[in-house]
């Protein structure tokens, strides 16, 4: 849907099982200069306000005994110190009804980080001149919270996980063994092995450049790209907590990539863009995903590198890119 999330909030959602999303902070995401657009706060303290919102309506509409996933990580505050926004995000949902359930802190390369954000509390140079200076690169980070109550539409696997979302392969002697296995489940090593995975509280091997096209829908040369999530993110939460046909809400949907997830999964998926350009891009997307599904020909995201994926220099130069080592 195209329009702000508050407007699209009474639709009929009641099917939701799982949401997944970035909320948007304060100062540090500029996606438009619509003053409904959840980043153009003008405090750190209103953002969580208005993500309070946001968050009670999703307690509302997400099925008792089902999830939330949000995807997240610290914001800067000021030159030189963060918010805790992973802790802020965990109290919020906690003032509106839902419970803080686990987490997944997920690895991002120092180096490849500070060299993309010119972070300068991540260079070697300021470990020479003055560690005290010396930060460490901020994770992403998925806290999941439960709605309180009874859930009945219990999410299974009765033939575990058959395949895997992640730079690691599946080890081939587990592959021979298990692939398509249906028996016993106590004895399917290979789905086994992916649990193991997926159940780690660092994801280690998320494919970073692993997004859907988003660099077309820039509306001026000098704004900066939206930044998808990662698709493992997506395949995995979808895996971990959904049932086939189950609807996935997604607030802040950019360019889909979470209703991609869903539509190539078997789920349902409503998501809600603001910006026109994302909203079209998402919508291109979206398409893409139908109609592999019903042609049966499951499309291949191209894996850009390190080197070409910016997703990051979007996310986080703005937020980080102008840091000095101690004005603060
Ligand atoms: C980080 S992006 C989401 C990216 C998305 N996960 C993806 O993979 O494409 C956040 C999005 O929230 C949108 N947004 C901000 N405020 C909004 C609002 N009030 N209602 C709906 N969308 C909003 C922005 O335009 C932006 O596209």
């Amino acid at each position: 849907m195209h329009g702000s999330f508050a407007e699209h909030r009474n639709g009929d959602y009641r099917a939701i099982a799982l949401q997944s999303s970035v909320p948007v902070g304060s100062e540090l995401y500029q996606y438009s200069d619509d003053p409904r657009d959840m980043s153009n706060s003008t405090s750190y303290k209103e953002a969580i306000d208005q993500y309070l919102y946001v968050v009670k309506e999703i307690a509302r509409v997400t099925m008792p005994g089902r999830l939330s996933v949000v995807h997240c990580t610290d914001l800067k505050r000021g030159q030189l110190y963060q918010h805790d926004f992973p802790g802020d995000v965990i109290r919020v949902h906690e003032e509106a009804g839902m419970r803080y359930f686990c987490r997944v802190v997920i690895w991002k390369d120092p180096w490849e980080f500070a060299r993309r954000t010119r972070m300068k509390t991540l260079m070697h140079k300021t470990l020479v001149e003055d560690a005290a200076r010396s930060r460490i690169a901020p994770a992403d980070h998925l806290v999941i919270f439960l709605k309180p109550g009874a859930n009945k539409a219990p999410v299974t696997h009765k033939n575990g996980f058959t395949s895997y979302a992640g730079q690691r392969p599946i080890p081939a002697d587990l592959m021979r063994l298990c692939e398509n296995y249906k028996g016993d489940q106590r004895k399917n090593v290979m789905s086994h092995w992916i649990y193991r995975q997926y159940a780690s509280p660092v994801w280690m091997d998320i494919r970073r450049g692993r997004l859907l096209p988003h660099r077309d829908c820039k509306e001026d040369p000098e704004e900066r790209h939206v930044c998808p999530l990662q698709m493992d993110v997506i395949d995995r939460a979808l895996a971990m907590w959904s049932n086939h046909g189950d609807t996935v809400l997604t607030p802040f949907m950019g360019v889909g990539s979470e209703v991609y997830g869903a539509v190539i999964n078997g789920r349902r998926a409503i998501g809600m863009e603001l910006k026109e350009t994302y909203y079209r891009q998402a919508a291109r997307n979206i398409a893409a995903a139908v109609q592999a599904v019903e042609s049966g020909e499951m499309p291949i995201i191209a894996t850009s590198s390190e080197e070409e994926n910016s997703s990051d220099d979007a996310d986080e130069s703005g937020e980080w890119a102008m840091e000095t080592t101690a004005s603060e």
